[in-house]
This record gives structure tokens, C-alpha cells and sequence, in this order.
């Protein structure tokens, strides 16, 4: 059986990019997979966060899986700490995880400041969560960007020394999916700067509530060349916003860049942009208002929330005492 589990941090502000670089695979798979979707709440306090923000966002990360296109009817969707079998895995597993593992960490040492001892275990203890998350569904794929494929690879490092530890073969080694082309959506400012809702910025993304007119806005004002656009892949590879927008087009349009690039070889960004707009309103319009309903119920969203954990729980509940069990940890005979 195949079963995928994935997870974003719940944030305001949910853009283009997180539509394009993870939300629309994740609806494409609900297909082929047994999908389970969740809100990695616990993660978002390895760093310091408002409570009162933590809230909205949790709400607004899940309305927007749910207007996206997951299906709650097909697949899982619930909030991580919802679902207590995965930090209760996280123990187990760092029991198996040798330090040396996690000191190369690229995120931790990017995330962590000069003094060593001021950084909190739970941010260095993030991906062992992170592999709990995956392992407690023995999940057998995971689509992941390209910034969270060495977790993965330390997950499936985990998940082997566990088998080895205990003599078992419980946990398959979950395979990256690895997103298509799709998955970098730069900034509208600067095309080699990743999409982020840290940007000051507001003009360098999409919002995933922005309306029509806004949209049509930002096209407008995104940063370009002078040159009409290339007829070769490589010569549109040199210029990084002229390809950002390219492949923001593609992948709403479910076509290859260079499918697009021959439609529109030659042409002035004035003749594109409109284009693009109008293929992105689209698309986003529905979303946008299916958003703005689920935001103005959020009893809906809890009821969603509620269930899909209580689904979750079920499953993990089961595997967590056949874990235990493996470890020889007490449990009732
Ligand atoms: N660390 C991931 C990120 O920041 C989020 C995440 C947490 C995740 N648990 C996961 C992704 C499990 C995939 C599977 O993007």
C-alpha cells in the first residue's frame, strides 16, 4: 500500500508558492495515495511565536489545503499536536539518532545564531519530530521541496537503524517525491530569491487572498528585462525573473515551460503578463473564495480538524502499541 504523509507549518499569509510548490502535488496525489495532510504546529515553536497569531494561522493552513483541492472526504487532514502518537515516537526514535547525525543539519546551522549554547534542543531535535511525523504513518512517500530532502534522507537513516536496532523490518523507508518543475516559485522582485512571506515586500508574492485586481497588480509590476522573451530553454535560464514567470505559467496551466516559452518566443512582457494574470486569476479566484468562506467559519474548520484527527489517532494509536511492543516497552496483554 502506498501512503503518503506531509506537513506545512501553519502560516499566515499562504502565497503562490506554496500553492505551486507543495499544495496542488499534494492534490494531484490524493489519486494514487492514501494521503494524510497535517499543519506541523509543533514545529512552528522551535521558534518564538505569538499564541494568538499560532491560532489564526493553524485555521488558515488548513482552510487552505481544504480550498486547494485536498479532499477531507478522501484524505487526512488534522493539526500535528492533535495527534499525540508523534511526539511520543519522536522519544522513541531519538534514542536511535547519534548526535552527529543532526550536527549536520543544514537548516539547524543555517537557523542557529553564533552562541551554541543559547540554541534549544527542540530546534535541533526538529527533525527527529520531523521523521516521527513520517515513521508513526510508515508513510512510503513523502513530497518534499528541495530544503527538506536531508530530513528526509536522515529520516530514512533513522527509520533503517531502528529495523537494525530491532531486528524488524516495521518501518519502510519512505521515498522523496521529489516536486516537478514547479516547485521554486521565486520572488516577483528578484528571480533568484525564493517566494516568502517574510519578503518585506508584499508586491514580490501572491497571496493566496489576494483578489483579481491585486493579482493583475503585482503581474504588472514584477520585476523584468527589456528583451522580449527567448526561444531556447537556456537562453530563458540566464534571465531569472523572465523564467520565474514562465514557470509560474506552466505550472497553472499544467503545461512544460518549454511548451509555453514556444507560444510565447518573442514576445514583449506586455503581451505575457496580461496572459499570465488572466490564467492566474483563473485558477485563484475559486480558491480565493472558498478561503474567505472557510476563514468566516472557523467551527467548520474545527469540525474538519476534529475529525480528521480523530482518523489520524486511530491509525497511530495501533501502530505506536505495535511499536512498543518491538521495544518492549509495558503495555496491557
Ligand atoms: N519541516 C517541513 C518544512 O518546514 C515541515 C514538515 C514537518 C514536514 N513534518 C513533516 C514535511 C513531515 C514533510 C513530512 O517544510
Amino acid at each position: 500500500m502506498r501512503r503518503i504523509l506531509s506537513g506545512m507549518q501553519p502560516t499566515g499569509n499562504l502565497h503562490l508558492g506554496n500553492y505551486l510548490g507543495a499544495l496542488k502535488n499534494w492534490v494531484k496525489m490524493q489519486r494514487d495515495y492514501e494521503c494524510y495532510y497535517c499543519v506541523v504546529d509543533l514545529h512552528a515553536i522551535t521558534v518564538p511565536q505569538d499564541p494568538q497569531k499560532l491560532k489564526q494561522a493553524v485555521r488558515e493552513t488548513a482552510a487552505a489545503y481544504i480550498a486547494a483541492g485536498i479532499d477531507t472526504n478522501k484524505s487526512t487532514l488534522f493539526v500535528q499536536s492533535a495527534v499525540s502518537a508523534h511526539t511520543e515516537l519522536a522519544w522513541i526514535l531519538a534514542t536511535q539518532t547519534p548526535l552527529g547525525w543532526l550536527n549536520r543539519m543544514t537548516q539547524f546551522k543555517e537557523k542557529s545564531g553564533k552562541n551554541r549554547d543559547l540554541e534549544l534542543l527542540g530546534l535541533y531535535a526538529y527533525p527527529v519530530l520531523m521523521a516521527a511525523d513520517i515513521l508513526i504513518y510508515r508513510a512510503t512517500h513523502v513530497p518534499v521541496g528541495e530544503d527538506q530532502k536531508q530530513h528526509l534522507e536522515l529520516t530514512r537513516d533513522i527509520a533503517a537503524a531502528f529495523n537494525r536496532s530491532y531486528n524488524s523490518e516495521y518501518f519502510p523507508l519512505p521515498e522523496p517525491q521529489i516536486l516537478g518543475e514547479a516547485a521554486r516559485v521565486m520572488s516577483l522582485r528578484d528571480g533568484t530569491k525564493k517566494m516568502s512571506k517574510s519578503e518585506e515586500s508584499d508586491y514580490s508574492r501572491i497571496n493566496l487572498t489576494d483578489d483579481a485586481d491585486t493579482i493583475a497588480l503585482k503581474f504588472k509590476k514584477a520585476k523584468t528585462d527589456p528583451e522580449p522573451l527567448p526561444d531556447t530553454l537556456a537562453e530563458l535560464q540566464k534571465r531569472p525573473e523572465a523564467d520565474n514567470l514562465i514557470t509560474i505559467y506552466a505550472a497553472l496551466t499544467d503545461r512544460s515551460r518549454a511548451d509555453v516559452l514556444k507560444e510565447y518566443a518573442g514576445s514583449q512582457f506586455s503581451k505575457f503578463k496580461p496572459a499570465l494574470t488572466e490564467v492566474a486569476v483563473a485558477k485563484l479566484a475559486p480558491m480565493t473564495t472558498k478561503m474567505r468562506q472557510l476563514l468566516n467559519d472557523p467551527a467548520e474548520i474545527d469540525q474538519i480538524l476534529i475529525r480528521g484527527a480523530e482518523h489520524a489517532n486511530t491509525l497511530t494509536q495501533k501502530h505506536l502499541r505495535e511499536i512498543k511492543d518491538i521495544i518492549g516497552l509495558w503495555s496491557v496483554m
